[in-house]
């Protein structure tokens, strides 16, 4: 047999495509993100740029980003509004638009994988008129981003050439927790009781993704359902980011329609398009899980099948579920990155099975540099 090497294939070392290969990749992505900055011992994050101190002016902070990178800074603002911080995210398209309101003690974090995504450098030139101090959450070196806001944290996950986000999206929400740790300290007053428990789940982070990897039944599962109508993805917290996040890779890359909403949202009109054909993933963080779990029996009652993104393999949600896609238990903050990587997976082998081209989809670019 004939083995056909290219350029290529070697550096997709081994795997069918980019995006496999970079899913593959996160365990080592976000050993990089966090290695040096987390105290586990102490429960502190220590960046080298951020010491402490260095929010305790901040009174509000607005992130901004597009497409996978909004749904990360949705994470951090829905994680750490709950935590004390008044957050707020915003697409950065709209960000001229909305027009929130910027003080000298506003922070306003860009997040961006390139640094070059126009909308998002437009939203951070008119914080900083406004006056607004800026960070940039990026991964790459150099970009536009890091030149124009204040300071930068980088994500340091590595080059990504699936058009389709996937390691930076885990090492962004990682790197906005680490930062985010920092701002709950510092605009707070003080640690919370839940820190020293929040910063171990993140130094397990590279280990959780790697059992998720090891163990995973996407495959399967992508396969019982690639012939469904339309795909929906549900989630509450900062499982609703997650839910948004699972649908736009399963759309990007597979060409099907999906959608993802609140939990809470389904009664509210989702449902009235919830059929036999319209499988639910349902995304469980540990947090009010009771509430999502009415939400996932609610779908199944209209005939739905629901596949639960879960860590509890043995209770009433694994009994309910069609099909469960398990994650390791961890802190109900950090449980969204396994989570993530579960939905990936069914993305692209839904994807795979349906012999859409993955890397580079149809219409889209891996950077958007006009508005
Ligand atoms: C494009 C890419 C997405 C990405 C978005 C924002 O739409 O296809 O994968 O999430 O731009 O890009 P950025 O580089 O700012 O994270």
């Amino acid at each position: 047999e004939r083995v056909e090497w290219s350029a290529e294939t070697a550096t997709k070392g081994g795997y069918e495509h980019f995006m496999l290969k970079e899913i593959h990749e996160q365990p080592g992505a976000l050993r990089n993100t966090i290695h040096g900055r987390l105290n586990a011992l102490d429960g502190t994050v220590e960046l080298d740029d951020f010491p402490e101190g260095t929010f305790s002016e901040i009174e509000e902070v607005q992130f901004v980003g597009m497409g996978t990178s909004y749904h990360a800074a949705m994470y951090a603002s829905n994680m750490l509004s709950a935590r004390g911080v008044p957050s707020y995210a915003f697409q950065a398209g709209e960000y001229g638009l909305v027009r929130p309101p910027v003080k000298s003690n506003t922070l306003v974090v860009a997040v961006t994988q390139s640094g070059e995504t126009a909308d998002t450098l437009d939203a951070i030139r008119r914080a900083q008129s406004a006056g607004a101090r800026t960070v940039a959450i990026t991964n790459t070196v150099g970009s536009s981003v890091t030149r124009e806001c204040d300071e930068t944290l980088l994500i340091r996950a590595g080059p990504e050439i699936g058009v389709a986000a996937t390691k930076t999206f885990c090492s962004q929400v990682t790197a906005l927790s680490m930062i985010g740790e920092r701002l709950v300290e510092d605009v707070t007053g003080g640690q919370s009781n839940s820190a020293r428990d929040l910063v171990e789940s993140m130094s397990r982070l590279p280990g959780h993704v790697q059992e998720v990897l090891d163990t995973s039944i996407a495959s399967a599962v992508a396969k019982e359902y690639k012939d469904a109508d339309s795909y929906f993805f549900i989630g509450r917290g900062v499982a609703h980011p997650v839910a948004l996040e699972g649908a736009l890779k399963f759309k990007e890359i597979s060409y099907e329609h999906a959608e993802g909403f609140a939990a809470s949202e389904l009664k509210h009109g989702p449902l009235a398009l919830v059929t036999p054909n319209t499988p639910v993933f349902a995304v469980f963080t540990g947090f009010d899980d009771e509430a999502t779990l009415s939400n996932m029996k609610e779908v199944q009652a209209r005939g739905a099948p629901v596949i639960a993104v879960t860590s509890k393999t043995d209770g009433e949600i694994a009994e309910f579920a069609d099909h469960v896609l398990s994650i390791p238990e961890t802190h109900p903050d950090m449980a969204g990155i396994p989570a993530s990587v579960q939905l990936q997976l069914v993305a692209y082998h839904a994807a795979d099975l349906l012999d859409r081209p993955i890397d580079k989809p149809r219409n889209l670019a891996k950077s958007v540099t006009v508005q």
